[in-house]
This record gives structure tokens, C-alpha cells and sequence, in this order.
């Protein structure tokens, strides 16, 4: 299985930015090619731009595009939202759900993120599904239990051919520069797998990915690990020669 090297923009950057990023990321591949052997490459830009990424890696099928989040219905009135079926329409192949700033700023729980997992699947898109404890839960020994909770209530029942992602996103490593030890984030990606047992029929087949200050320095260290199979990128994936170095670390 090859790593999912996926950059998440946030709401970061421009329409010019964003085509300049991009276009940045689109030339570095195109001269150096082998990153693509062992990684997959997956961006996720503000939805405004999803149409200047698509454009600009038109004919350039090796890197996909995805979004942040989705709404919770299909369609009507409710104002704001973008559905499942649009973004499928934008060219989107991934979404992004429940990722500690949508559940922090957002009041997005668990069942919620189970509700748009399913919308993302109906079209045939892949769910990135984020988990992660805070701090105090960290420190108080509760992580593996929080994760438990919140896989358990996020992943919908998958048909034989459907694909689904975890990311794993420790929200004190999440844009604090402080990160998961190899050890401590493989301790977890490990217990993510086994859970997923019981919930999913092909546990072994769901790429878990690790996100929280994941940057060219400790890229090699964490993808090394044996249940870590890409990162989930903040602040590193804004620049094109530090997100496609976390790529060749792959
Ligand atoms: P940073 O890489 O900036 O810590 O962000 C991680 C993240 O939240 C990715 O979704």
C-alpha cells in the first residue's frame, strides 16, 4: 500500500496562493517523479479553490484533491452548506470529517461525522475520518479510550468495496510544533488497527494516517512505523518543497 501524503490548507492562502502552491507542487513532481512510486499524493485547498486546483492538475492524474468537510443533507434549504454530491461534482475524490477544529469550533460529535462518512461514500468518495485526544485526556491516561469512543462512533458499516481512512491527530500536536514520539503515535496507530476489527471488514486495507506537526524533520521517523501509513499535513503542506519532502520521506 503506498502512504497517502495528504495537505490539508485549512482556510490559508489566496486564489492566487492557492494556484501558486499548486502549480508549485505540480512542478516539483513533475521533476521528480519516483516520490509517486511509494506515496500518494492528496491536497485539500479552501472549497472556493477546489476549481483552480482541479484546473491546474488537469492531465496530471497522480496528485487528487479533496475537501474539508461536507454538509449534513443532501440538498435544500440549508444555507452555508455543500453537499456530498457537489463536491463529488468539484472532481473531489476525499473528504476531510470531523477533524478536531470542526468538532471544537463546529460542536461536531461523532454521530455527525458517521452521517457525513455515509453521504461521502454514497458518491463514491473516501472519507478521512479524524480522531485524536486532547492534553488533559492524554495526560489523565484516557486516550485509547477517547479514540475508541469516537472510532466507534464516527465509522459507518462499509460495504465490501468501500474505502475509508482514519487520521490520527493528537490535538495538542495539531499546529503546536510539540509531536507524537514514533513510538507513542505507532502505540496508537497499532490500537486504532485493532479496533478497527470489529468495525470494518478489511481492517488491514484502511490507511491510518498520522497529522499533528508532521514536517520534513520527523516525516522519515513516523512514516517508518509499521501502522503509520501516510500524514495528514498542516502547516507543512502550505509550502510545495516541505509537503513533497515529507513525500520523499515516504
Ligand atoms: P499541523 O501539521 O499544522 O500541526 O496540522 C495538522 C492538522 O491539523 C492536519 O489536519
Amino acid at each position: 500500500m503506498k502512504k497517502l501524503i495528504a495537505g490539508n490548507w485549512k482556510m490559508n492562502g489566496s486564489k492566487d496562493e492557492s494556484r501558486a502552491l499548486i502549480a508549485a507542487i505540480v512542478n516539483e513532481l513533475s521533476q521528480d517523479e519516483a516520490i509517486l512510486d511509494n506515496a500518494e499524493i492528496l491536497v485539500c485547498p479552501p472549497v472556493l479553490y477546489l476549481g483552480d486546483v482541479r484546473h491546474a492538475l488537469h492531465g496530471y492524474p497522480s496528485v487528487v484533491f479533496g475537501a474539508q468537510d461536507v454538509s449534513l443533507y443532501d440538498n435544500g434549504a440549508y444555507t452555508g452548506d455543500i453537499s456530498a454530491k457537489m463536491l463529488k461534482d468539484a472532481g473531489c475524490s476525499y473528504v476531510i470529517l470531523g477533524h478536531s477544529e470542526r468538532r471544537q469550533y463546529h460542536g461536531e460529535s461523532d454521530a455527525d461525522i458517521k452521517v457525513k462518512a455515509e453521504k461521502v461514500l454514497a458518491q463514491d468518495m473516501v472519507p478521512v475520518i479524524c480522531v485524536g485526544e486532547t492534553e488533559s485526556e492524554r495526560d489523565a491516561g484516557e486516550q485509547e479510550a477517547v479514540v475508541a469512543k469516537q472510532l466507534k462512533g464516527a465509522i459507518p458499516e462499509l460495504k465490501p468495496h468501500e474505502n475509508l481512512v482514519i487520521a490520527y491527530e493528537p490535538v495538542w500536536a495539531i499546529g503546536t510544533g510539540k509531536t507524537a514520539s514514533p513510538q507513542d503515535a505507532e502505540a496508537m496507530h497499532s490500537f486504532i488497527r485493532s479496533e478497527l476489527k470489529s468495525l470494518v471488514s478489511a481492517p488491514n486495507s484502511v490507511r491510518i494516517l498520522y497529522g499533528g506537526s508532521m514536517k520534513p524533520e520527523n516525516a522519515k521517523d513516523l512514516l517508518g512505523q509499521e501502522n503509520i501509513d501516510g500524514g495528514l499535513i498542516g502547516g507543512a503542506s502550505l509550502k510545495a518543497d516541505a509537503f513533497l519532502s515529507i513525500a520523499k520521506s515516504a
